[in-house]
């Protein structure tokens, strides 16, 4: 019997620095992850200089840890795949060169991954009998989109949001509540004692076309807010924001978290499900950080039965930023011999290409 291939997979597109090690595709061995969110939380987003400095700092210690908790070697690695775009432009410089080097070093075949199609094959990862063709929704801090997913490397954009990405839209809510970053996650926290009834917020759809906007929706919690603000009455003085204006009670902010996440999720899902309509798919593959969130999973698992539609929900933490999602599409790249060149350069902006 032959041996199994192990991929190690390098992430650097954004805040994460993550190593993760996988088998044959599917076996996640390790799954390691250095995050710089403290340094950046007091600006309240990424900056791109702090990302790609801690990356310097941390990837050669993450690598190493991911190695340990695989109970490998660098000499048990049969190829290094990385992330070489879409992100930051310095941050996912850091990754690649790094991939780069151990490839060279070890004398290891280099694989370049596309991070939105990382994002998609977690869930073939997650549910082994998962076959394309399939409809892919990729739903993170820095991309909103809708595709087929025909096969490894073939896809057909459906739709993408035209202006915020959803996790940003997340993001920028939750500083407006003075929740602080990232706000994804405590916006699906806070939501659960909220009331999305009490706050009446747009739907926000475009007409016919399977493209998102987020940014109307985000408008309308800022004068939502703004209004609720001039309106409340301060119970004392010490209840006063920085702005002058009365902050919102507990009670409200949930309320107001959970109506944006309703809103949002809403048209997440009925996108989604005209995608289906349109090509005649029934199988759908969640991926990206707000795939965690736990109303878009019940508002699916809530919806696709009746339409006989299977979802797939990777584990958040095959969700969020990591390597081992990296690792496992090396696989079938390596298959395929679509090996990367050692002048492999990075491509910021690349969407599933
Ligand atoms: O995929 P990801 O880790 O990084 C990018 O590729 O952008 O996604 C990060 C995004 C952030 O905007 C974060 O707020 C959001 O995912 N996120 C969530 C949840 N967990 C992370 N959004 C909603 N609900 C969550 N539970
Ligand atoms: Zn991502």
């Amino acid at each position: 019997m032959s041996r199994p291939v192990r991929i190690l997979g390098v992430e650097t597109s954004c805040d994460e620095t993550a190593v993760g090690c996988v088998e044959d595709g599917r076996r996640v061995l390790a799954n390691a992850v250095a995050s710089s969110l403290e340094l950046h939380r007091p600006y309240g987003g990424v900056i791109p200089e702090i990302a790609a400095r801690l990356h310097v700092e941390t990837i050669w210690d993450v690598c190493a840890q991911a190695l340990t908790t695989a109970e490998l070697t660098l000499e048990d690695i049969d190829a290094v795949a990385v992330t070489h775009g879409p992100g930051l432009p310095g941050a996912l410089l850091i990754g690649v060169a790094f991939a780069k080097g151990l490839a060279v070093a070890l004398g290891r075949p280099l694989l370049a991954v596309d991070h939105l199609a990382a994002h998609l094959h977690a869930g073939q990862m997650t549910e082994p009998s998962l076959e394309p063709p399939y409809v892919g929704l990729v739903v993170s801090g820095g991309h909103t989109l809708l595709c087929v997913v025909h096969g490894e490397g073939r896809y057909e954009v459906l739709g993408e949001t035209r202006d915020d990405a959803v996790g940003e839209a997340f993001d920028k809510v939750a500083k407006l509540l003075g929740l602080g970053y990232p706000g994804g996650p405590v916006i699906d926290r806070l939501s659960a004692q909220g009331q999305a009834a009490r706050v009446t917020l747009p739907k926000p759809h475009i007409k016919e076309a399977l493209d998102f906007s987020f940014s109307g929706l985000k408008t309308a919690v800022y004068q939502y807010v703004s209004k609720a603000q001039a309106t409340a009455e301060p119970h004392a003085e010490d209840r006063e924001g920085a702005d002058g204006h009365a902050p919102l009670g507990e009670q409200q902010v949930a309320d107001v978290a959970a109506g944006f996440q309703e809103a949002a999720v809403s048209v997440l899902v009925s996108k989604t499900l005209k995608a289906c309509q349109r090509t005649g798919l029934s199988t759908i593959v969640v991926g990206g950080g707000v795939a965690c969130n736990r109303r878009l999973r019940a508002r699916f698992a809530e919806e696709a039965p009746a339409k006989h539609l299977r979802v797939v929900f990777p584990p958040p933490a095959l969700c969020v930023d990591n390597g081992a999602m990296v690792a496992g599409i090396g696989f079938p790249l390596l298959q395929q011999g679509r090996i990367a060149p050692l002048d492999l350069v990075t491509d910021p902006s690349r969407c599933l290409t």
